[in-house]
C-alpha cells in the first residue's frame, strides 16, 4: 500500500512538473508578438543579435532557424548570423552585431576561450550575453548560459554500452573500445568526455572493456572543429595499427558528425558484414544523416537534444532580460568559465536509437518521416 501511494505521489509531481514546464514553454511560441500580459510592449527596433558557428552541421540550422522564428513570433528584430566555423568570421560578427545596437547576444561560440576581446565591447555598450549550448570561457562578460546537461549526454551514452554488452550482468568481455573526444576548443567535450569515462571507469578498470590503442586522453582523442573528415581519418589509423587482426567491438563517439566519419572509415575496412559486424557506436544530435545510420544498423544510438526546447527557453531568457527580471536558471554551480560560475539553464538530453526514434522524431513533429527516407 505504501508502495501505491509513493508511486501515485510520484506520478502527481511528475504530470504537475510536465505541466508546469509545457506552460513556461510555451509562452514565447504562443505570445506572436502582442507582448506577455502586464509587460509593456516592445519597441519594433528590439534587435537580438545570434550568433551560429557554422551551416554545416545539421544541428545549428535548426538552432539558428528556431531562434530567428521564436524571437521574431516574440516581436524582436533578429540578426542571426553564421561564422562557416571561422573564429575571426565570427568575431568580426559579433562587433558587427554590437555596433548595429543589438541589445542583447545569444552565441554559439566556435572557440570558447576567443571572445573575450569582442565580450569586453559588448559589455562597454551595456549588452547583455547568452552563450547559447557552449561555454564562453574566460571573460567575466557572460551573462548567462543555457543547454543541454552535457555531462549527461556522455552518462546515457556509457550506460547504452554498458546495457548492450551486459556488463551490468556479469559479462566480463573483453570487449574492444576505441574512444573519440570532441573538438578541444569546445567546453562540451570535456564534459561529454567525462560523462561517458567516468560511467565507463569501471569496466574498464576490471578489464571487460579494453581500450587497444591505450588513448583516452583528450590530446589523443579529441577532433578539431568536430569534424567527420578527422574521425575517419583517426579510426583508419586505429584500425590499421589495432585491429588487424580482430574485430572492434565499441566505438563511444560523442556526436553524429564524429560517429558519420567512423562510419565511413569501417565501412571501408569491410565491417557491415556477418563475420565483421559494425561495433556498438554512439553518437549525439540525432542528425538526419545519423538517424538514417541508426534504421540502416551502423550507428547503435544517438543523444535527442530537441534544439526547440533549447531555443524556447533561450527565447525566455531574452524575455526576462528584456523586462529586466530573472531568466530562468536551474543550476549556479556547474559552469565555471575560468573567471566565474555562469548561470545556466540545462535542458534534459533524451536517449534515442531505432525502437523510439519514431516517437521521439517522428510523432514529435521534430521531422517528417520523409526526410528519414
Ligand atoms: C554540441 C553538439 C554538437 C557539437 C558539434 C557541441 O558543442 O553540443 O550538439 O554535435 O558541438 O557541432
Amino acid at each position: 500500500m505504501k508502495r501505491m501511494v509513493t508511486f501515485l505521489l510520484a506520478a502527481v509531481m511528475l504530470v504537475t512538473l510536465f505541466v508546469g514546464c509545457q506552460k513556461e514553454d510555451s509562452h514565447v511560441g504562443d505570445d506572436k508578438g502582442e507582448g506577455t500580459p502586464g509587460v509593456e510592449k516592445k519597441e519594433a527596433g528590439n534587435l537580438i543579435g545570434v550568433a551560429m558557428p557554422t551551416k554545416s552541421l545539421q544541428r545549428w540550422n535548426q538552432d539558428g532557424a528556431n531562434m530567428k522564428e521564436l524571437l521574431e513570433d516574440a516581436g524582436y528584430k533578429v540578426d542571426l548570423q553564421y561564422a562557416n566555423n571561422s573564429v575571426e568570421t565570427q568575431m568580426s560578427q559579433i562587433e558587427n552585431m554590437i555596433t548595429k545596437g543589438c541589445e542583447i547576444l545569444v552565441i554559439a561560440s566556435i572557440d570558447g576561450s576567443a571572445l573575450k576581446g569582442a565580450l569586453e565591447k559588448a559589455a562597454k555598450e551595456n549588452i547583455k550575453v547568452i552563450a547559447y549550448d557552449r561555454l564562453i570561457r574566460d571573460s567575466e562578460n557572460v551573462d548567462y548560459y543555457a543547454t543541454f546537461d552535457n555531462y549527461k549526454v556522455g552518462v546515457i551514452q556509457g550506460l547504452y554500452i554498458i546495457e548492450k554488452l551486459k556488463l551490468d550482468e556479469g559479462e566480463t568481455g573483453p570487449f574492444t573500445m576505441e574512444v573519440f573526444g570532441g573538438s578541444p576548443d569546445d567546453n562540451n567535450a570535456y564534459f561529454f568526455n567525462s560523462g561517458a569515462m567516468d560511467t565507463l571507469k569501471p569496466h574498464i578498470e576490471s578489464g571487460a572493456i579494453l581500450i587497444k590503442s591505450g588513448q583516452t586522453d583528450m590530446e589523443q582523442i579529441a577532433i578539431q572543429g568536430w569534424k567527420a573528415e578527422g574521425a575517419q581519418a583517426r579510426m583508419d589509423n586505429l584500425l590499421t595499427a589495432n585491429y588487424a587482426d580482430e574485430n572492434i567491438d565499441v566505438v563511444l563517439s560523442p556526436n553524429d558528425s564524429l560517429a558519420q566519419g567512423i562510419v565511413a572509415s569501417l565501412k571501408a575496412a569491410g565491417y557491415g558484414t556477418e563475420d565483421k559486424p559494425f561495433p556498438i557506436l554512439t553518437g549525439q544530435d540525432c542528425d538526419t544523416t545519423n538517424v538514417k545510420m541508426l534504421i540502416a544498423g551502423q550507428q547503435s544510438m544517438s543523444v535527442f537534444k530537441d534544439t526547440r526546447t533549447l531555443a524556447r527557453k533561450v527565447v525566455r531568457m531574452v524575455e526576462a532580460i528584456m523586462e529586466g527580471s530573472e531568466p530562468p536558471v536551474n543550476d549556479t554551480k556547474t559552469y565555471d568559465n575560468g573567471v566565474k560560475v555562469v548561470p545556466a539553464y540545462l535542458c534534459e538530453p533524451v536517449f534515442a536509437d531505432i525502437n523510439n526514434y519514431k516517437e521521439l522524431l517522428i510523432d514529435s513533429g521534430y521531422y517528417t518521416e520523409e526526410q528519414l527516407k
